[in-house]
């Protein structure tokens, strides 16, 4: 069933960019969707921590309610989100615990399990890890530094809705898994998510708007959604949800009380080039490539000709991770060279050869 807004008040002001909305209201009252139109949605609310959430017009929301104000609010909202879902729909609640109130998390879940939602699983976002991501350090002398934060995973309706773990799969370590478990090279992720900060997030601080989490999140829950359609974040802040939500080509939706529109504008925009990365756990490992290659491409220094499969499959290898982490210089050209001319070798002299290194090395045709 398609999405279509309830277009009652038109006095609601909006930002529509690029298929995605971003309603400036309280999520109190979701009167724009209408019920059961919504296939995902992904949230991480106020903390009520004091943080700054402020608006162009210099409003700001109060996140230092007292604690039965605070989570009968969650409800109402999380009530609303139940209205707008799909019988079928997942709910994705991120939220981390911080030394002064470790437990907030978990009262936080209960206030959507009050609003019907049922409970499936607890995911664990990892921010940062053996040197990958930024944070800031604030542990000083009493407490080590959270680098982790919850996204619990709710459904509507325990029997009707389903997750598709491989869209989000990663490689077997041990090739021999494949056939055994499944016919590709794709398996559960597993629980837990290592979706490091790029960049930090001090500039968003300064233009009002704390805390947004990385896009690779909702990316990552919404990519494990089957045949996901539409995305409702009633939190937005600077709509990172949209952001994943453009990048899928999925229709978005997101309520913001207190917008700062430009910084919302330029962070859905963001999506456009947004490309997930692969995570590896040698702190500086990117870096070090990076520079290795580029100093390699300034010596001008000649890559050997490739003459044997065990030396052609190595140097595949170092094409691949370097495609990965986008580096492009002349030693990864001279590289992608030396492959092409190593493949027409190989073609040219032994056909048969050839067909067979192309299916056992998976060159493709
Ligand atoms: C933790 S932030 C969300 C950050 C977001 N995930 C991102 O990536 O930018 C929570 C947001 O909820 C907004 N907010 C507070 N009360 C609201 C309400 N009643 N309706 C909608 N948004 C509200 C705040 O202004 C703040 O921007």
């Amino acid at each position: 069933m398609s999405l279509k807004e309830k277009n009652s008040d038109s006095s609601v002001r909006k930002l529509e960019l690029k298929n995605q909305t971003v309603f400036f209201k309280s999520a109190e009252y979701m009167s724009e969707l209408e019920d059961e139109s919504i296939d995902v949605v992904i949230t991480s609310p106020p903390y009520n921590r004091g943080k700054t959430y402020s608006s162009d017009f210099g409003e700001f929301h109060n996140d230092k309610m007292v604690d039965t104000e605070y989570y009968s609010f969650l409800t109402t909202i999380w009530s609303e989100c139940y209205r707008v879902a799909k019988s079928s729909a997942l709910f994705f609640l991120n939220i981390g615990d911080s030394a002064g109130d470790q437990g907030k998390s978990e009262k936080v879940a209960k206030s959507a399990e009050k609003a019907s939602w049922k409970r499936i699983q607890d995911i664990i976002w990892v921010k940062s890890f053996l040197g990958k991501g930024h944070y800031t350090p604030s542990g000083g002398n009493r407490r080590l530094n959270n680098l982790w934060e919850h996204i619990f995973l709710f459904a509507k309706n325990t029997k009707e809705y389903n997750i598709d773990s491989k869209a989000i799969g990663m490689p077997y370590t041990d090739k021999s898994n494949i056939g055994r478990y499944s016919d590709t090279d794709l398996r559960d992720p597993g629980n837990v998510w290592l979706i490091p900060y790029i960049k930090t997030t001090g500039a968003t601080i300064k233009k009002g708007h704390e805390a947004p989490f990385p896009i690779g999140l909702p990316y990552k829950c919404i990519k494990m959604v089957p045949n996901a359609k539409t995305v409702l974040d009633p939190f937005g802040g600077t709509c990172s949800t949209l952001a994943a939500s453009l990048k899928l080509g999925i229709r978005g939706y997101a309520y913001e009380k207190y917008p700062r529109v430009e910084v919302i504008k330029s962070r859905i925009l963001e999506g456009e080039d947004y490309y997930e990365s692969e995570e590896n756990l040698i702190p500086h490992l990117e870096l070090s490539l990076k520079l290795l290659s580029e100093m390699y491409s300034k010596m001008s220094l000649n890559i050997p000709l490739i003459k044997t499969k065990v030396a052609f499959t190595s140097f595949q290898i170092l094409n691949e991770v370097l495609n990965k982490l986008h580096i492009n210089n002349s030693f990864k050209l001279s590289l992608e060279k030396r492959i092409a001319n190593y493949k027409f070798y190989v073609e040219k002299n032994n056909p048969q050869k050839s067909k067979y290194h192309q299916k056992k090395l998976n060159l493709g045709s």
